[in-house]
């Protein structure tokens, strides 16, 4: 059982598959961690984000082990995370990882941008999590502790922008996936409404 879970930056889709895995009792992977982690390598070895031959060594050197948790999250290792997600051969190293991942029993949860259309298109539930921009910002502001909400919405709305119009698997809901919006929903009301969108 493979459920996909995918959506814009801050829609709550980590919170939602988090949840989802804890319910059914499956695995759960971040995808988006993969290109953070890929990201931060190029950051703290002082690369360019948009240098294919550095982010492609490191996304097919990738040690998922390597990394805390709390260099991941800032919004600068997320803009430079979407700017290496553009690269074809990124994705294509870390579609591996993400494959090996869905073959684990009994289950799998996976949240990302390109789950239900080219990670894993067979998924038999798919996803989509979305939210406006306004109230992304000003969640994933509460979450960072920053203090300039305009500065949040603008990377926000820069990496929508990025991650909506690349070439290599954009981000779009596939035609099978459910929609669901979470503007007015709170965590537990947007965690009942994934799980009866998986219906079992
Ligand atoms: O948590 P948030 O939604 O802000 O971001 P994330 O899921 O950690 O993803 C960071 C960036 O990685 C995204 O903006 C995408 O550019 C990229 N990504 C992707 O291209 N494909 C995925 N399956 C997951 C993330």
């Amino acid at each position: 059982m493979i459920i996909a879970v995918d959506g814009p930056a801050a829609a709550g889709k980590g919170t939602v598959a988090r949840a989802l895995a804890r319910h059914f009792g499956y695995h759960f992977l971040d995808t988006g961690s993969l290109y953070r982690m890929v990201a931060f390598a190029l950051l703290r070895a002082r690369q360019d984000a948009s240098d294919v031959a550095a982010a492609t060594a490191a996304a097919r050197g990738l040690n998922p082990q390597g990394f805390r948790d709390e260099d991941l999250r800032t919004e600068e290792v997320a803009a430079a995370a979407s700017v290496v997600a553009a690269i074809p051969s990124v994705r294509a190293a870390l579609l591996d990882l993400q494959r090996a991942f869905v073959r684990k029993g009994p289950g799998a949860v996976l949240d990302g941008r390109d789950i239900g259309t080219v990670v894993c298109p067979e998924a038999e539930v798919k996803l989509f999590i979305t939210a406006s921009p306004e109230v992304r910002a000003r969640r994933r502001q509460l979450e960072l502790g920053s203090d300039s909400y305009d500065a949040v919405l603008a990377e926000i709305r820069a990496r929508d922008e990025r991650d909506r119009n690349r070439a290599a698997a954009p981000l779009v809901h596939a035609a099978d996936a459910v929609v669901i919006d979470t503007s007015e929903m709170n965590i537990d009301e947007a965690v009942a409404a994934a799980i009866a969108a998986v219906g079992r």
